[in-house]
């Protein structure tokens, strides 16, 4: 069966597909009715668009412009265009507000959908069935933009389709990142969690506190290789932050290719390059050091006892507001080395004003008295399944990375959940047992393409109505051993392309072999968009 997928995809990779273009979208549509013929996009041709849909509209016009040379006029009055777009507020009720109708015929395409998300994911699959040339960044005027004539219906299995991206770790630039968020769009992922304050470099410029930035994304050394686990790196000093401006000019393309990008703020702990710029956010006050490891123990931990951490969170909260629109802010969390607070007055102060009865306990307070100030500002937060230690806050989502069992946790709670147990979608694993032939080891966990694959996020301990809050999936791409943006690349595609089919498709919809045969083109995409990738059929 892999055989025979891997013949058909080089049939079609040879260019014979001609004779029988395959549909070959990623994730695997819902429903997929092949019908005789192909259409072929030309200059000349026209997009006739209601109101609603004249953003995408213009996406679909100028997808041609590099390629092949031309723009295809936008309209909203042609009588006979030849692709053309409908507003059906009914279809929501059956689709949602992501789902679309696409029938490409052979003198027509017709792409209907309740709002412009779903709209913008019918043109992404067009985009996956045009050679690969379309959406490269070099003039091909002698490739025919041919589609196969198909009738897809189409809508997500999940709410939440996620990729986190380590940028404190390793400091992608903006350019990267909108790389990366190209080809999320690509698979219809749509929330790009930027994880940027830890260990070892906080990158978000906050007005009020120069010295996060100033202090706290500079490292006294430059890492310029990594192999078997080590880091090697020269003298040079290493910084980087985002500006505000940057910010809001990520915040506003992603937002063009309805994906949400949701904030990290890595609190409690993982805070030591903040407590490098502010000493006194930690319990003792002594300073510390940015540094290019998971360092600090239990001096990396903010001090829950002080009245001042709380200002402090707050008031880098309130930029935090001011520049992502998102209504969910991710608090972190995670891995709070709690034994700081042990030693700490303030700590065992708060402990017994609050009747707190032990550190989870304290940890817990941290939470919900963060989450009180993000729900008053109309806002919701997420964090790491830490957070249920102690007691879950009211209203928070869960992000269950130690495998299901915080998700399954705050399922049964009635909390909604994000899964990405590590074991299946911690994009930093090695992917593949022989390690000695991978160009890049981190931690000791090896995943496969196919183990992301077959993952279910929705574990069967839950029942039907308890499954409802899982609410989607994401994978995450940590930098501690990330030396450079291809390395970021090699780690995501295309296992990426996997994640996309456990966040959209239907389980019965999915096929191992169908998406391998599949991967084929995408290797021939990353080739056209510069993209550092693993093949995984060798
Ligand atoms: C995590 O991997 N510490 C969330
Ligand atoms: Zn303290």
């Amino acid at each position: 069966m892999k055989k025979l997928s891997y013949v058909i995809a080089l049939i079609l990779s040879l260019g014979i597909g001609n004779l029988c273009l395959a549909v070959d979208i990623i994730p695997q549509p819902q429903i997929v009715k092949d019908l005789d013929g192909t259409f072929s996009f030309a200059k000349g041709m026209q997009i006739s668009a209601p109101q609603e849909f004249a953003d995408e509209a213009e996406v679909l016009a100028n997808m041609f412009e590099v390629s092949s040379g031309y723009t295809l006029e936008v309209t909203s009055k042609a009588k006979k265009a030849q692709v053309v777009f409908v507003h059906d507020a009914k279809l929501g009720s059956d689709l949602g507000d992501e789902g679309y109708v696409l029938e490409v015929k052979k003198d027509q395409v017709v792409i209907k959908a309740a709002k412009p998300a779903g709209a913008f994911y019918a043109i992404q699959s067009i985009k996956q069935m045009l050679p690969v040339e379309v959406a490269g960044y070099y003039p091909t005027p002698n490739v025919e933009m041919t589609i196969p004539c198909v009738y897809i219906e189409d809508a997500p299995r999940f709410g939440w389709r996620g990729y986190m991206l380590d940028c404190s770790r390793y400091f992608a630039s903006v350019d990267r990142i909108k790389k990366h968020l190209d080809l999320m769009a690509l698979y219809k992922l749509n929330t790009f969690q930027w994880h940027f304050t830890d260990y070892q470099g906080w990158r978000m410029q906050v007005m009020k506190y120069p010295k996060l930035t100033k202090v706290g994304s500079t490292r006294a050394q430059t890492i310029i290789y990594q192999r078997g686990r080590k880091l090697y790196a020269n003298q040079t000093p290493e910084n980087g932050f985002y500006t505000q401006e940057q910010i809001k000019d990520i915040v506003a393309y992603a937002e063009k290719l309805h994906i949400t990008v949701v904030p990290e703020i890595d609190i409690p702990a993982h805070s030591i390059a903040a407590i490098a710029a502010y000493p006194e956010l930690s319990c003792t006050g002594k300073p510390a050091e940015v540094k290019e490891s998971n360092h600090g123990g239990m001096s990396n931990v903010f001090c829950p006892g002080k009245d001042s951490t709380f200002e402090f969170v707050q008031n880098v909260l309130l930029e935090v507001f001011e520049l992502f629109p998102s209504k969910i802010i991710h608090i972190g969390g995670d891995e709070v080395n709690k034994d700081g607070w042990k030693a700490c007055p303030h700590c065992k102060k708060r402990m017994e004003d609050e009747h707190l009865k032990d550190y989870d306990e304290l940890q817990s307070y941290f939470i919900q008295r963060v989450e009180k100030f993000v729900n008053k500002h109309g806002r919701t937060i997420i964090g790491w399944d830490e957070i249920l230690d102690g007691g879950l806050a009211e209203n928070a989502m869960v992000m269950s990375w130690r495998g299901e069992e915080g998700g399954v946790a705050a399922a049964k709670m009635k909390h909604p959940v994000v899964m990405t147990p590590n074991q299946f979608l911690y994009f930093d694993y090695v992917q593949s047992e022989d390690r000695e032939n991978e160009p890049y080891v981190s931690f000791k966990q090896v995943l496969p393409i196919d183990r992301v694959y077959n993952y279910d996020p929705t574990p069967e301990v839950l029942t039907k109505d308890e499954r409802e809050y899982i609410v989607g999936v994401q994978a995450n791409m940590w930098a501690n051993f990330v030396v450079s943006p291809t390395h970021f690349e090699y780690m995501t595609y295309p296992r990426m392309c996997a994640l996309a089919e456990i966040g959209w498709t239907a389980v019965d919809k999915k096929n191992y072999d169908g998406f391998v045969g599949k991967l084929e083109k995408q290797y021939k995409r990353f080739d056209e968009l510069h993209v550092a990738y693993r093949r995984h059929d060798k």
